[in-house]
This record gives structure tokens, sequence and C-alpha cells, in this order.
């Protein structure tokens, strides 16, 4: 069997490999307040209270709802609590995501986050390139990098990460200032990132999936129901550990409104998966 480790050394500290990401708590459509504020408060307390000290979120999701929420529930911040935020876009209206990769709206971005979080000071910002909506697209990101590493010299963020980038994407932005974490789409289902998982282990630097469980469309596969129940498990439950056994620097972001199913995700860092397990897994 095989035990991936809890914890990954992130930002001077070590944090345990499952977080929780926050953007489920908004409206529906990621848009307007939760049905629920109170449960959605629950779900955040509780969250750190069964040992989530890595929390990710935007003041975009909302906007600003889940940053508020976030504040309500947790502020002021127990120590070596780590809140990654992301800047690029802001929402229209109507619930658009529109590009925001200007200078200008980028350090707007982060003193919306400064405010709505209630902090002087933002642990890590991830550049979100907008791309194709899920999928990054090749092209220069050293403008808006650059706009960063000088709002991060002014002491307004210590740490940048990317969201939804290439390999050379990362490489570019190497050269501007240090990558703590890299942000893609990735799961069981969707592995284009395999290589550059690998290669940010190699330099020390967190791949931190979003959609871990399928996002909007939760993963859905007769095998991995096949394998979980033969684990005794769920099959999120397997699809987390799966990511957990992939490599030693994933950290994981599931988003849940539930607090049942946050118990259930934060139970996956105990499944140990065989090699057998793990085979049948990746073929998936
Ligand atoms: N950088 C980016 O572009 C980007 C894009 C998307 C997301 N993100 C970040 O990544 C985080 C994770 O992504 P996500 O929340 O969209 O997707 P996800 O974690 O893949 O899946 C969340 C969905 O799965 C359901 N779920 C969670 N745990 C479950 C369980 N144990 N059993 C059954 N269903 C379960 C949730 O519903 P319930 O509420 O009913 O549990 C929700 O509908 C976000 O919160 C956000 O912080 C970043």
């Amino acid at each position: 069997m095989n035990q991936p480790a809890n914890t990954f050394p992130f930002i001077g500290r070590r944090v345990n490999r499952i977080g929780y990401g926050a953007m489920q708590l908004a409206g529906p459509g990621v848009f307007g307040p939760p049905k629920d504020r109170q449960a959605a408060l629950d779900v955040l307390r509780a969250a750190v209270e069964a040992g989530v000290d890595h929390i990710d979120t935007s003041d975009f999701y909302g906007p600003h709802v889940t940053n508020q929420l976030i504040r309500e529930a947790l502020h002021p911040y127990r120590d070596g609590l780590t809140i990654v935020t992301k800047v690029g876009a802001v929402r229209g209206d109507d619930g658009a995501w529109l590009a925001a990769q200007e200078p200008a709206e980028l350090e707007k971005g982060v003193h919306d986050n400064l405010k709505n979080l209630g902090l002087d000071v933002l642990d890590v910002v991830n550049l979100r390139v907008m791309g194709d909506v899920h999928t990054p697209k090749e092209g220069s990101i050293a403008r808006q990098v650059e706009a960063l590493a000088g709002l991060q010299q002014k002491g307004l963020l210590r740490h940048v990460g990317l969201s939804n980038v290439t390999a050379a994407q990362v490489a570019e932005a190497r050269h501007i200032t240090d990558i703590v974490c890299v942000q893609n789409l990735y799961n069981i289902a969707h592995r284009e990132d395999d290589a550059l998982v690998h290669e940010l282990a190699d330099e020390g630097i967190a791949y931190v999936p979003f959609f871990p469980l399928g996002g909007f469309t939760p993963i859905q596969s007769s095998s991995l129901s096949a394998i979980a129940a033969s684990l005794g498990a769920t099959p999120m439950q397997v699809a987390l550990a799966w990511l957990l056994h992939r490599s030693p620097n994933i950290l994981l972001i599931p988003g849940t409104s539930s607090l049942a199913h946050l118990r259930e995700n934060m139970q996956a860092g105990e499944l140990a998966l065989s090699d057998d397990v793990l085979a049948a897994l990746d073929a998936i």
C-alpha cells in the first residue's frame, strides 16, 4: 500500500494537502449570495476545525461574496491559515466572467481582496489568465506578472501564483518573480497537465488542481465507482486519494457547500491505494 504524505512545504509553512475551495459557497453560477448563508459560514468554520489550513478563494466569486463569508466566519484568522486568492477577472451585471488583466485592474483586484478578506497583506495571489475559459492558451503573460511583482514589492502580497497557464507561461513568469503554485484544471478524467505536474514537483512548486471532483459536472465513471465500492470508500474520496498519490506537490481544494461532503472529502487523506488500484485508476 502507498500512503502519501499529509503535508507539503508551501510558502515557508507545512500545509495540509487537503484544503478547501470556497467558490461553491456563492449563489448559483458563482453569482450572488448563497441560498443558506448560515450553512456557508458553518462549512467554513468546520473546515478549519477539521484541519484545513489552506483556503482558495477570489473576489470575483459572487463577486465579493465568498471573501466576505470567509471574513465573517474566520476573521481574525488563526496563525498558519493560508488564504490563496486570484485576480484577473471581474463579473458583469449578468454574471459574465470578464477579463481584467490590465495592471490597474490587477491592482484593483488586489485591493478588493484585501478589503473583503480584512487583510493588510495577501499570502498568495494567483494571476488567473483568461485563455479559453478553463483551458490555457499560449501567449506572453509578462506584463501581468510584472504588475503583480510590483504589488509584491509594495508589500500588498507575499507570493505570486498562476492559474490557467501553460508550461511556457510558467517558465516566463519565473524569470520575473518566484512562482509558488500553479492552479489548472486537472482530475482523474482530465490529465493534460501530467507532465507539468511532475516538472513543478521537481522545482518544489505546488500544483493545485481546480475541479478536482469535476467541478460543475462531477466525475462519473463506472470503473471509479467499482473501485470505490471495493475499498469501502466513495468515488469522490477515491478521486481525491488518486490526486494525493499522483504527486507529492499536489494540494487539494475540493469545493463543497455541504458539511457531510466536507467530512467525506477530508477522510480521503486516510485512503492508501495499492499499486494495482493505482494502475486501474490511471487507466480511467
Ligand atoms: N482557477 C480557476 O480558474 C478555478 C476554476 C474553478 C474552481 N477553482 C477553485 O477550485 C475549487 C474546486 O473547484 P470546484 O469547487 O468548482 O469543483 P470540485 O471541487 O471539483 O467539485 C465541487 C462539486 O462537487 C460536489 N461535491 C464536493 N464534494 C462532494 C462529495 N464528497 N460527494 C459528492 N459531491 C461532492 C459539490 O457539491 P456540494 O456543494 O453539494 O458538495 C460541487 O458541486 C473551487 O472552490 C475554487 O476555489 C478555480
